[in-house]
């Protein structure tokens, strides 16, 4: 790639072990530009609870502005108990400041695939055999719902409205159509249609796009209590799943323990104007934070997730996925997956991976 087409990145590392695991991912893609002859230029930004500690705004303009001006954002996490106490008080909560970012740049179709690695099924909560094989994408709509609508917050009384319109639910269920045909052909659309008219609506949409444009997937619909179930039962029987902003946050999370933990996992959060947001998906871990013990891996992956589908480096994204998952298979585990390697020894490993 030559000077005139380097990718800027924008590195916002955020609270907790943001910072840890921002670092580890960033060291990461230093050396696989490197490798790939990928000129890249990284600006880190002031976001979340350590933006509020500046000016008391989460996502101050001059975070906004690079944001909308890079090819792709990368977030560590944000949030910790210090700026839930002073939301209490009427201070700014930094993951308003996430939810904006992520509006500003469009992304409305968060993908969060979950794969586990062959050989340590052991590493999973569930026996060996109901984890072998697994692979699954969870399509997560990412700027409506619950999350975006109107808010009322009183002493007595508060209201939370979920409302999404047909064209913000089409677009994203598009997407991980498209991700069904590029895999093995099977959708499971999550809702919970028998109390919700928004599920009704999402439930609507998703068998008008599979007739008109996509008959030759297979759709299931599967209602959320059910799902949560399933996803523990027989987490091998989905493919895709697509569902809304909050049972997505929620399955997420379930799904990413199924191959050992949350620390596993990463995510690609797409849009319709070419800017990608790529960040692991559990939080700033405030319990680990400062310990040099967080597990870097969903940090690392969603840097492979950004040379995949921000850069369409598509060897260099395998290259970082083949050398974490080397890594762990060596027994290179931080304490998330019961071992003893701390996250810059784990980083170093997997740099040694890529070298190799
Ligand atoms: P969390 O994901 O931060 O932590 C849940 C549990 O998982 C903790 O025990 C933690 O130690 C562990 N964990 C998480 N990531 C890990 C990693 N990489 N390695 C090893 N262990 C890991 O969720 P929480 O405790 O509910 O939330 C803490 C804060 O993070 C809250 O303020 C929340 O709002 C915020 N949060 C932010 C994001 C984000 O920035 N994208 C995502 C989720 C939560
Ligand atoms: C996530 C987080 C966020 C979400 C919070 C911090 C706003 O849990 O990225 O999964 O709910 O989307
Ligand atoms: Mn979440």
């Amino acid at each position: 790639m030559t000077e005139e087409s380097a990718c800027k990145i924008v590195a916002l590392p955020g609270d907790g072990i943001g910072p840890e695991v921002t670092d580890a991912a960033m060291a990461v893609l230093s050396v696989i530009c490197n490798r790939f002859d990928l000129t890249i230029s990284v600006d880190h930004h002031i976001f979340g609870g350590a933006a509020i500690d500046g000016d008391g705004d989460p996502f101050p303009d001059e975070t906004k502005e690079a944001c909308l001006a890079a090819d792709a954002v990368f977030l560590g996490a944000v949030g910790g108990p210090k700026w839930d106490a002073a939301a209490r008080q009427g201070g700014a909560r930094p993951e308003a400041g996430l939810l904006a970012l992520r509006k500003a740049l469009g992304t409305f179709a968060n993908l969060r695939p979950t794969r586990n690695v062959p050989g340590l099924e052991h590493l999973s909560p569930l026996r060996e055999e109901l984890i072998e094989g697994l692979d699954l994408l969870i399509v997560r709509e990412l700027t409506g719902g619950l999350y975006f609508g109107d808010r009322q917050e009183g002493q007595d009384v508060a209201e939370d409205t979920c409302r999404y319109e047909r064209h913000e639910i089409e677009r994203v269920v598009r997407i991980a159509f498209e991700a069904a045909r590029e895999r093995t052909g099977r959708l499971a659309s999550i809702d919970k249609a028998n109390v919700l008219a928004t599920s009704r609506l999402w439930r609507s949409v998703v068998d008008d796009l599979h007739r008109e444009e996509f008959s030759d997937i297979e759709v299931s619909h599967i209602l959320v209590d059910a799902a949560a179930m399933k996803l523990i039962q027989d987490p091998g029987s989905f493919d895709v799943i697509v569902t809304e902003n909050l049972f997505g946050d929620i399955l997420s999370d379930e799904a990413s323990v199924l191959a050992g933990s949350i620390g596993l996992a990463p995510s690609a959060s797409l849009g319709g104007k070419g800017r990608g947001l790529y960040e692991p998906i559990h939080g700033s871990a405030p319990d680990i934070a400062g310990q040099n013990i967080a597990n870097p891996a969903g940090a690392i992956l969603s840097v492979a997730m950004m040379l995949r589908h921000s850069f369409g480096s598509f060897e260099a994204a395998i290259a970082i996925e083949d050398a974490v998952d080397r890594t762990l298979a060596k027994g290179i585990l931080t304490a998330d997956l019961g071992g003893e390697v701390g996250t810059s020894e784990f980083t170093d490993e997997v740099i040694r991976q890529l070298a190799s």
